[in-house]
Order: structure tokens, then sequence, then C-alpha cells
């Protein structure tokens, strides 16, 4: 990189308040230069390098000047955000934005100020009493089904949803964190580390709680005792791996916890509720996307699921996914490497309360040597935490972004790459017939059913595409009778398309193409991909898709019951300018006859955007 130090220490002296989107050469594009354009170039970084991810330059373009100074402070760009002081944040962002950084609106949103307050803080229900969508599949079990009687909503009513009202996420590209309702409340979360209680009739705010970083998990809510006090708490987990419960009626903090001490740990699966214990994975993204640079340590990150008392905070038992990691070569640049690494837990795990077990699939090492419970699912005791037993679906793949298929002589990275394929769906527990299966599909475009008698042995697979590195497959959704798989398949020549399955056998039962894409032509930010976490009501299946479409399909034929487009700008209840964008990840969420969606999944590969969406019937 070129050295600026002069002009860097002009900026400091500065401060900021150049126009927006100037031209090369002046202080703002020696900022850029510096310290982002090696990653952020006009043409996208070629596929299977460090910075495959990294949005152009034109992609940067569809950012809010706020979006990408949360970037910097609290979200992806953390590390990089560290070398700049605030002036310099603001004045690369307007620059690669070319759009002003509104200051008042940054800081309002950074100093809580709650705007429409609903006027009456009306107790939450007790837990149990009235409808619920609790965590991200809806229940311990995973199964991301809503019955009837909490739905309200069946598939005849679905051609009459309207959009009720819209929430915007300050200062954020992505609306990533699936909504919960529960107790009469819808608690949702955001990238800018903003956790928010809502109506959920009207969205107007109960309260606000801002986290050390960005939440990206699913909510749960259930009671807790502790020192003298009880109520209802909400539990959630950050992008440094902190656990939080907080008051759900007041948002005031209970507890929180570090559940992970390695700089890269972050916490994207929801947080699982189950008899006053939580269980959580940690993921290590930010080590899998260093690891083939020469002069960085590579690996050292270890997934892990935990347990974590409800109560208190305090961690009861934390399980490994690999073993602990060891001097390997030294790198050509003279740095040591470690190994193994990696096993990342994406997912909300899943409880099996019969067995008294604790399910959650695991990723892809992110060095050698092999591990033995990598890109598979891990079965461990609710109490002790002890493994039970694990079943490794695709051995050995040892994958880091930027390494190459062999690798002889280069120990950063794995001496054979690996495809990719890892886990980023719960494996849910679903009862069919007389009997139970572990189901969960896998980014090859695989669905297993698993045998939770026989140490996970398979019963069926089913195969629904190409499989794709790139992208994720966030998990089916189950009714009973039938698997409901989306495909994403990103880097495949045909992503998308929607897939049902019998249940207990895994026989094909419908399968939907792609859909004509709402956001125009293939191409970065904008694709036909499925792979967001679908949810199953009686009759139908909804998913949020990559192209910016919310479609419900029919349960039984597949036909499309249902189509909105979120790709617009929102007027919102709490004055956020908002719009929508991609979907990805988290799926729509029914309860008492409504539908929650987040919308916006800004990055290479969606379309950013930043919206809430609440529909209902007339
Ligand atoms: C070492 C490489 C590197 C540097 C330097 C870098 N970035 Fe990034 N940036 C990335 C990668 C890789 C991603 C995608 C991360 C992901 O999606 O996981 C990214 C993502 C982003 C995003 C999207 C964040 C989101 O929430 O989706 C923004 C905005 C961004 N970078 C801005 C910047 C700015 C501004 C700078 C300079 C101050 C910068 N980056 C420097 C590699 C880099």
């Amino acid at each position: 990189m070129k050295v600026v130090s002069m002009l860097v220490a002009s900026l400091l002296l500065g401060g900021f308040g150049v126009s927006a989107g100037a031209a090369q050469g002046t202080e703002e594009d020696a900022v850029f230069q510096t310290y982002c354009a090696a990653c952020h170039g006009a043409a996208p970084a070629a596929a299977g390098t460090p910075n495959e991810r990294a949005p152009t330059r034109d992609l940067l373009k569809g950012f809010t000047a706020e979006a990408v100074v949360n970037a910097l402070v609290n979200g992806k760009m953390q590390a990089q955000g560290t070398l700049l002081n605030d002036a310099q944040k603001r004045l690369v962002a307007e620059y690669v934005t070319g759009k002003r950084f509104d200051a008042a609106a940054f800081a309002a949103s950074n100093t809580l100020q709650v705007i429409n307050r609903c006027s009456v803080d009306t107790p939450m229900r007790a837990m149990g009493r009235g409808a619920s969508w609790n965590g991200f599949g809806n229940g311990a079990a995973g199964t991301r089904f809503q019955p009837a009687t909490a739905g309200k909503l069946s598939a005849a009513d679905l051609p009459r949803l309207k959009l009720k009202w819209a929430f915007g996420y300050a200062n954020v590209s992505s609306a990533r964190a699936q909504p919960t309702y529960a107790g009469g409340r819808l608690f949702v979360a955001s990238e800018n580390g903003e956790v928010h209680a809502l109506d959920p009739r009207t969205g107007c705010t109960y309260w606000t709680f801002k986290a050390a970083a960005g939440v990206r998990t699913a909510p749960s809510v259930g009671p807790y005792k502790a020192g003298g006090k009880s109520g209802q708490a909400v539990y959630f987990g950050d992008g440094r791996a902190n656990l939080y419960a907080v008051d759900a009626q007041r948002g005031t903090l209970l507890w929180t916890r570090k559940v992970d001490e390695h700089p890269s740990a972050a916490i994207t699966g929801a947080p699982v509720l189950h008899d006053g214990r939580l269980f959580v994975g940690v993921q290590g993204l930010n080590e899998e996307g260093r690891g083939s640079r020469d002069n960085y340590p590579c690996c050292s990150f270890r997934g892990s699921l935990n347990a974590v008392d409800a109560n208190t905070g305090t961690v009861l038992w934390k399980t490994w996914t690999i073993d602990e990691p060891k001097p390997r070569a030294v790198s050509k640049a003279g740095v040591q490497m470690f190994g193994p690494a990696g096993g990342s837990i994406w997912s909300a795990p899943s409880v099996d309360a019969k067995r008294h077990l604790v399910y959650a699939a695991t990723g892809n090492a992110y060095a050698d040597p092999p591990q033995q419970m990598t890109n598979g699912v891990i079965a461990v005791d609710e109490r002790s935490g002890r493994i039970v037993w694990h079943h490794q679906l695709l051995p050995a793949d040892q994958w880091a972004m930027g390494c190459e298929a062999k690798n002889p002589d280069n120990p950063a990275c794995p001496e054979t790459l690996g495809p990719d394929m890892d886990f980023s769906a719960t494996p849910a527990v679903v009862h069919v017939g007389k009997r139970d299966l572990i189901v969960l599909p896998q980014k090859s475009a695989i669905a297993y059913a698993l045998d939770p008698d026989n140490k996970g042995a398979i019963v069926w697979t089913h195969k629904f595409g190409e499989g794709s590195g790139l992208g994720g497959q966030w998990g089916g959704a189950y009714d009973g009778t039938r698997a409901y798989f989306g495909l994403a398949d990103f880097l495949a020549p045909k992503p998308g398309g929607m897939n049902a399955v019998n249940l207990a056998d895994g026989k094909p039962l419908w399968h939907v193409g792609p859909q004509p894409m709402l956001c125009g032509e293939k191409r970065p930010g904008c694709g036909p991909g499925q792979g967001g976490a679908l949810t199953a009501i009686p009759g139908a299946v909804l998913n949020s898709a990559l192209d910016g479409g919310i479609r419900a399909y029919s349960a039984t034929d597949g036909s499309i019951l249902w189509l909105y487009n979120t790709l617009q700008d929102y007027v919102t209840v709490n004055g956020v300018k908002a719009k929508g964008g991609s979907m990805d990840g988290n799926g729509p969420v029914v309860a008492d006859g409504m539908v929650f969606v987040n919308s916006g999944y800004g990055g290479l590969i969606g379309t950013p955007g930043n919206v809430l969406l609440a529909f209902g019937l007339e």
C-alpha cells in the first residue's frame, strides 16, 4: 500500500466536511487508496481469493454513508476501522457512497434516542399464554413450522396480506437478525448493535438496547429468576461472541457474558433456550477470511457449542468441535502457523427433549490436519456437554479464503483445498409417523435425514441442486408430513428454486424452478438464490429471496400463492429512511395473523436494505 502519512496527518488535524463523492487526488481518495482500495477494487476479486466477498466500488455506492461508518465502527470492517479516526471514517464513507454523512441521524441512533415510543408500556404476557414465534426455529426443535393455533393465518389468507407498517434500522446496509414474537411483543436486532422491543400491531417502540457489536441472531425469550428479581428475558448474541440477557419488559441488562475469547469469535446462530439453559454456537469467519495470508498465524479458531445458565450467564460447559491447535510449519514470511482450526457453528442448535441431547451442525476446517467433527452433526449431552455421537457428512473439507486447490509448499493454506460445503442450517428434530428424524440441508444442496436412535445414521438424502461454496443453506421447514428446501447455489449455473419432499422417506413431491428476478439481471447484488431459511404454515411454505421477493408456495403443488416485492423505499414508523433489498439467512416469521420479514443483505451476494416489514390482514 502507498504511504501517505503526510496526508493522513493533515486529515487528523483538518477534520471533515469535504463534499460527497470528491475526485481522485483528494484527501478522501488518499484515505481510500491507503486503507480500502487493496480489497475494494472496481472489479470483484477472483473467486477463491481473500477478498472475493468484498463489495466492489460500485456495490459500495449502494450503501449509505452511515452504513459504511457503522461497518467500520460496529460491523465487518471493525479491524480496518481501528486504523482510522472518526473524521477519516466519515470522509471515506462519503467518498465511497457519494452520499453525505448525516451526523445527526448517526448520533441519534448511537445515543439510543427512542423515536415513536409506545404511549403505554403494556405488560408482556407470560410465555405460553398467547401466540409466539420464539427463537430462530420457533422453539428448541427448530422445525420452522407455525401451527394454525399460533399463526392464525391460512394458505387462503396469504393473498390478502397488506403491508401494515415498516420500521427502519439506522446506519446499516443489512437486516439479518430474524425477529422473535413473544408475550405480545416483537423483538428485533440490528447490525448496529441495537435491539428493539416493538408493538407488533403498530411498530411503536417499547425500548431499545445497545449491544457492544452488531447483532445477527434471532432473539429468544423466556422466564428468568435471579438475585430476587424475576420476569422474562430476551437473549441474543453479538459479533464479538458476547451473549446477553435483557429484561424483556424494560430493556435493562440482566447479564452479559463473552462465551469465547478468540479475536475472531462471533455469534451468528441464535441461542436456543431450553429448561433454564441457553445453547449457543460460535463461528470464526474472520479467521477463515485471513487463512491464506502468509503473515497471519493461521489458524487457531475452534468452533464450540456452549451451555449457559439463563438466569446468571454462567457458562456451564463448552464443547469444542475440533482438537486444540498446535504449531505446524512456518510460512514463507516466517510466521508460525497453527492447526487444526475451524469447525464453526453457524446456526442455532436444536434440543431433543426426549433424548436430552443438543444437536449442532458444524462448518468446515480452516487449516490442516483434518478433523472428525467438521461438516457434520454433533449430538451433545444436555447436562454434561459430553459428545454422545457425531456424524461427519463431508470429511476433509479444509478451506480458507484465497487458497489454491493444491498448496504443497504453502503452510498458510490447507495442502488440498476442500469444496467449502459446510452446514449453516439448524439440525431440526422432527416427528414423523412413529419416529423422530434430524433433518437439515447442506451447502452441497443435499438434504439429510438422520436417525437420532442410531448415532445419526442416514435415513434418507435428497439432492436438490449442484451446491455452492459461497452463500449459505440457512434452513428447511418441516410441517409434520413434508420437508421443504430452498436452493441457494450462488456460484452454480442455476441458482434458486423450491422443493418439497415427503418427510418420512425423502421422496420428491414437487419442485418449482427459479422465479423471474425482481432485481433485474443476474449480477453482483442481484440473484435468484433462495437459500434463506424457510417458514411453513399449514398449506404453505414461505421464502424470502435474494432478489428481494417474499414468496409463499402452496404446500400441495408449489404454486405461488403470494408474492411481495420488498425492493422499495419505505416511510417508516420510526422515521429512519429505509429500503428493502436482498433477503437471505433469516426467514419470515408468522404469528397472530401477521407476517414479519427483514429485508436487506448488503455485501457481495446481495442488495443493501434496512427495513422490517409487518404484514397483516385487513
Ligand atoms: C484487507 C481487505 C479489506 C480492506 C483493507 C477493507 N475491506 Fe471492506 N471488506 C472486505 C471484505 C472481504 C468484505 C466482505 C466481508 C464479508 O462479507 O464477510 C468487506 C466488506 C465491506 C463493507 C460491507 C460491510 C457489510 O456490512 O456488508 C463495507 C461497507 C466496507 N467493506 C468498507 C470498507 C472501507 C470503507 C474500507 C477502508 C477504510 C475497507 N472496507 C477496507 C475487505 C476489506
